[in-house]
């Protein structure tokens, strides 16, 4: 018996010597411990063996097994380590390699305009405020005194997500959004995206605006007028010249539009300002004290005014993009000069 188990531990030991990788390894261990091995059968055996032998005869086997099973485990970590040494050489990395140019992104170019902007109006003293692009209708025009007829409401000009429930249509959402939550003074400026059902050549169904709201006592329309020149002076430099015209929107009484000379040809009439020799820069006017009322601020003793203007329009004229469309292409090639 003891004879018959040392050979089997000896072939055991030749054929754990000869496996060269794991798989024979593998076979191996099924062939001298599996359900089939011979040490297996042995073990079986020990049922049929006279009750005083069979401790004797179950020792042995289970030494035998544990043998086995020793050299099972040696080779295993033989095995491990020399894959492992393998690996080392072959993955290694020569960090002395120079690297692969990953490229860098840049901004878009309504993003460099806005922070053009964002640093002329922070420099004149405005904070940021932040607002919502899916707004209510009190928002975007009830408490903007827009009446319940007006044209602005319809379907066809507004994307409205559900009942009560839009796409702003202007950024003079966010005047409302701070003066519910903050007294006078206020200065603010906000951008964002904005929307309308419109969509040529050009207009875009989202385009970019950006807010100016200012509120305090005895704030009049010439403080309005002269922060606008400022502004544009800080922006287009000193010798673009502004004007002003008399318009009408529900949420600022007065009114008035706000022109730059182009500032392609300064004045002289060229293709971008279609010979006119100005550019339209956005709407202004004195808050209305409807507006103010709707928000719970005093119209006796606070006013304001507001400004707002399209971004888009002027990131073109900034980076001479000739079309609109080009804005929202995304077409790599013209990004990447923006780098
Ligand atoms: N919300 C207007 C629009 O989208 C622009 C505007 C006009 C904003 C006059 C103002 C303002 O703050 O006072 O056309």
């Amino acid at each position: 018996m003891k004879d018959k188990l040392d050979k089997l531990i000896a072939a055991a030991s030749e054929a754990v010597a000869s496996a060269k990788d794991q798989i024979q390894l593998q076979q191996v261990k099924s062939c001298y411990l599996g359900k089939k091995s011979e040490l297996n059968r042995l073990m079986k055996q020990l049922g049929t063996l006279p009750r005083e032998e069979r401790p004797e005869f179950g020792k042995k086997i289970n030494l035998a097994k544990q043998e086995v099973e020793k050299l099972l485990k040696a080779k295993d970590e033989e095995l491990k380590s020399s894959a492992y040494q393998t690996a080392l050489v072959k993955d290694k990395i020569d960090v002395t390699m120079p690297g692969r140019k990953l490229g860098k992104g840049s901004l878009h170019p309504i993003t460099l305009a806005e922070r053009i902007i964002e640093d002329v109006l922070i420099g004149l003293g405005f904070e940021v405020a932040e607002g919502f692009d899916v707004e209510d209708e009190f928002h975007n025009f009830d408490a903007l005194n827009t009446p319940e007829d007006h044209p602005a409401r319809e379907l066809t000009d507004t994307f409205y997500l559900g009942k009560d429930v839009l796409l702003r249509t202007h950024t003079s959402t966010a005047q409302i959004r701070v003066m519910e939550t903050h007294k006078p003074p206020i200065r603010i400026i906000s951008f964002g995206k904005t929307y309308r059902n419109d969509n040529d050549a050009s207009h875009s169904p989202a385009f970019h605006q950006i807010e100016m709201l200012v509120i305090d006592e005895g704030i009049n329309f010439a403080d309005m007028k002269d922060m606008l020149n400022l502004f544009v002076s800080r922006l287009f430099g000193e010798k673009i010249g502004t004007r002003i015209r008399p318009h009408f929107f529900p949420f600022t009484e007065p009114s008035a539009e706000m022109d730059v000379q182009c500032v392609k040809c300064d004045g002289a009439g060229c293709n971008v300002c279609k010979n006119s020799g100005w550019l339209e820069l956005g709407g202004a006017g004195m808050v209305d004290p409807y507006v103010l009322e709707a928000v719970g601020i005093d119209s006796e003793k606070y006013t304001g005014y507001a400004f707002g203007m399209g971004v888009d329009r002027i990131a073109m004229q900034m980076f001479n993009i000739p079309d609109m469309r080009m804005l929202f292409e995304n077409d790599i090639r013209m990004l990447r000069q923006f780098g």
